[in-house]
């Protein structure tokens, strides 16, 4: 039988949280290979509707070809763009929006998109067509600001000695060379590790994967129904981070900085945390699926009916 174009990572439980009510209105903004949309979509009853929407117009193509018995409506966007994609359609407030973040298997596996250390690929990385590739930058950046995107993005400390052995062999074109510079400037023993967090600092330029979260999240203070959930799912720590701080910030009453006597913000609370530690995936998921060993999920209910743009 065929691989899937992507397992799912704990998938009923998430649709356990984000469908509320069965004839409610939902948005998996990370609709991928539609495994939490085809799940989400078996819990609606007549009424209830499912919007999907993704960066990657491969992920479209899969999720059109899954979905075909379902009703819902996909359409491709950024979470930058949810709030003006969501306006055009002109449904009411959603009752939840899902975000599993990251790369989908049928992306990573795909050798021509790059993003895969063990697959030989052109240096690109784009999760879509308006990106710019990864060649483009990597050929022409300074040694310094190489370094810098490898410790912010990817918590790398051999940063320094990475970036000189790119900047020595350029231009670089394919995944290929970028890992023979990674071995020349690292000890063989954990130079896999090594790889996985340089591609992945490189893969969160690319696409500007923090921002466009940040931007995720902060539409849901739209588009969100007082009661609506946002379902978050994380790979890595600095996406957890993210969503952690959000939730943080915006279930406070006040965000002044500790050494304000009194309340200057005028901040109100608009979300509850429902997930006081995040979620990981059992040990028999991680088992059959090796993508959810690092994956953390926090889930947060709409507490007020304002709009918060
Ligand atoms: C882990 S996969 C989702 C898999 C999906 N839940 C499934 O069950 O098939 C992550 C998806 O998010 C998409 N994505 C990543 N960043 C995005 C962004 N900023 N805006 C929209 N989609 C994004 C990727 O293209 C990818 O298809």
């Amino acid at each position: 039988m065929a691989e899937p174009a992507h397992v799912p990572v704990m998938a009923e439980r998430a649709a356990d949280w984000l469908v509320t009510d069965p004839s409610g209105v939902y948005w998996d903004a990370t609709v991928g290979a539609a495994g939490h949309a085809g799940v989400i979509a078996e819990r609606l009853t007549e009424g209830g509707k499912l919007f999907g929407s993704d960066r990657d117009p491969k992920a479209l193509d899969l999720a059109t070809a899954a979905l075909t018995a379902a009703p819902v409506t996909l359409v491709q966007a950024r979470f930058s763009q949810l709030q003006e994609v969501w306006r055009q359609t002109q449904v009411k407030q959603l009752n939840g929006i899902l975000f599993d973040f990251g790369v989908g298997s049928f992306q990573i596996d795909s050798a021509e998109r790059g993003l895969s250390f063990d697959r030989d690929g052109p240096l690109d990385m784009r999760m879509d067509p308006d990106a710019s590739p990864l060649s483009d930058w990597l050929n022409s950046a300074d040694v310094s600001e190489i370094a810098e995107v490898l410790r912010r993005f990817g918590e790398e400390r051999r940063a320094r000695p990475i970036a000189r052995q790119i900047e020595r062999r350029r231009p670089l074109a394919s995944t290929g060379e970028l890992r023979e510079a990674v071995r020349k400037a690292v000890p063989p023993k954990g130079v896999a590790a090594t790889l996985a967090r340089v591609f992945q600092a490189f893969r969160i330029l690319v696409n500007g994967e923090l921002d466009e979260i940040h931007a995720g999240l902060a539409a849901t203070g739209t588009v969100l129904a007082r009661g609506g959930r946002i379902v978050a799912i994380s790979y890595h720590s600095l996406e957890d981070r993210v969503v952690k701080n959000f939730f943080r910030r915006e279930s406070r009453d006040c965000v002044c900085p500790d050494d304000v006597p009194a309340c200057i913000c005028r901040h109100r609370a608009w979300l509850r945390v429902l997930t006081r530690r995040p979620e990981v995936p059992d040990p028999d998921e991680i088992g059959g699926n090796r993508r959810a060993r690092a994956a953390k999920r926090r889930v947060a209910e709409r507490t007020d009916e304002r709009t918060v743009l």
